[in-house]
């Protein structure tokens, strides 16, 4: 089998990784619930993880950093937590459902909504300003496209928010791990991200860090472990954003990850992941009938590559090439619908192989080679 869709989730987890969550499951209790020894091996796990990911994302400190399950629930916290009826949002096409439909939702509740359109492929920072009014309150964007792996210029973009006193939003789905995020550098207010992606822990853990000062309407309340007979839901990071038992197990998953890619070294990883791209992407582009989607100009990218053959359907595509040659890739609409509008894919969706660490150059020249010959079949 060649794994080539790991911006749907990454596989081929590091060994600590899930000898973690198999020892978590052992010696667990609830974290924060009780004074006891199991209770409090959660407890310290929980907190040593929020402090390396406070490190590593570059937040105040780590009760900044609040647990979810994915990217998709830190989004609606984010969103739903800080809009307001009345309020203005920019958001660009290159966003991902996780983000739109919340938006969506909001817009429904009565926020006004403003989507960039993609200019040679890409978003730019200087192309928020002209549509900032005065009722614009946020920009919600992603870090990194889903589905063509192109990025927005994060550090430039939250210049303009800070210039302008707008709260700025980011979807790290396809970069939290590998690539360098720093929130204070980069004028980050709310980091979204997912833990079983880049991150390359478990599924089911996720967070949002959150910048001093920011208040979020919690979308759940309930137990928090403190304050029991108040009738309001705590309000202080971490606890306003995590009503009811922490998955421990998966952040004991994610620790390991996280210890896992510091001692590996990120910049390595990342490295060897935009090598086997830019291999795949030439290869790709040398065949007849093949239409890559995205900016490849650009050097700093996710490792994706999103293509079709000639007018097939995505799907049949990606069929044939899991059948007959044991690629798995991700075929469809990726669940970023405007950005296939604006490829002109809607019907057809695309093919898209997403790569990871554990991909080899090996896998990178086989897969070029499979559709090659599904390219010369006609
Ligand atoms: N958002 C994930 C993907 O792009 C699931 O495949």
């Amino acid at each position: 089998m060649i794994y080539l869709d790991n911006a749907a989730t990454t596989i081929y987890k590091p060994e600590p990784v899930i000898q973690a969550v198999v020892q978590a499951m052992r010696t667990m209790g609830n974290a924060g619930r009780g004074g006891h020894e199991v209770s409090l091996e959660a407890s310290r796990t929980i907190y040593k993880t929020r402090k390396k990911l406070a490190e590593l994302f570059g937040a105040e400190q780590p009760e900044q950093v609040a647990f979810t399950a994915n990217s998709t629930e830190s989004l609606n916290i984010a969103i739903k937590g800080t809009l307001s009826p009345g309020d203005h949002v920019i958001t660009t096409v290159m966003e991902h459902n996780s983000v739109l439909r919340p938006l969506y939702d909001m817009e429904r509740e009565g926020i006004e909504l403003t989507i960039l359109p993609l200019k040679n492929g890409l978003v730019l920072p200087e192309d928020f300003k002209p549509h900032i009014k005065k009722n614009t309150k946020a920009v919600v964007c992603t870090h990194a496209s889903n589905l063509t792996g192109n990025m927005m210029d994060i550090k430039g973009v939250g210049k303009v928010c800070q210039e302008q006193g707008l709260l700025f939003l980011v979807d790290a789905s396809q970069t939290a791990g590998v690539f360098p995020i720093h929130m204070k550098d980069m004028g980050i207010d709310i980091l979204c991200f997912t833990g079983h992606k880049s991150l390359m822990g478990p599924q089911g853990i996720g967070g949002i860090c959150v910048r001093k000062g920011i208040e979020i309407r919690p979308l759940l309340t309930g137990g928090s472990g403190i304050h029991t007979f108040s009738k309001i839901h705590p309000q202080k990071m971490p606890e306003a954003l995590e009503a009811g038992t922490l998955n421990s197990h998966g952040i004991a998953g994610l620790l390991a990850a996280l210890e896992w890619q510091e001692q590996t070294g990120r910049d390595k990883l990342r490295e060897q992941e935009l090598v086997l791209t830019k291999r795949l992407y030439g290869g790709l582009a040398g065949i007849p009938g093949v239409t890559i989607y995205g900016n490849f100009d650009e050097k700093v990218r996710a490792p994706i590559v999103a293509m079709n053959l000639k007018e097939r359907d995505s799907s049949d595509i990606m069929d044939e090439l899991g059948i007959r040659y044991g690629i798995m890739a991700r075929a469809g609409g990726h669940c970023a619908p405007l950005y296939h509008e604006a490829l002109g894919t809607r019907e057809q969706g695309a093919v898209r192989f997403s790569i990871s660490w554990q991909n080899t150059e090996e896998e990178i020249e086989h897969t070029i080679e499979a559709v090659k010959e599904l390219a010369e079949e006609g």
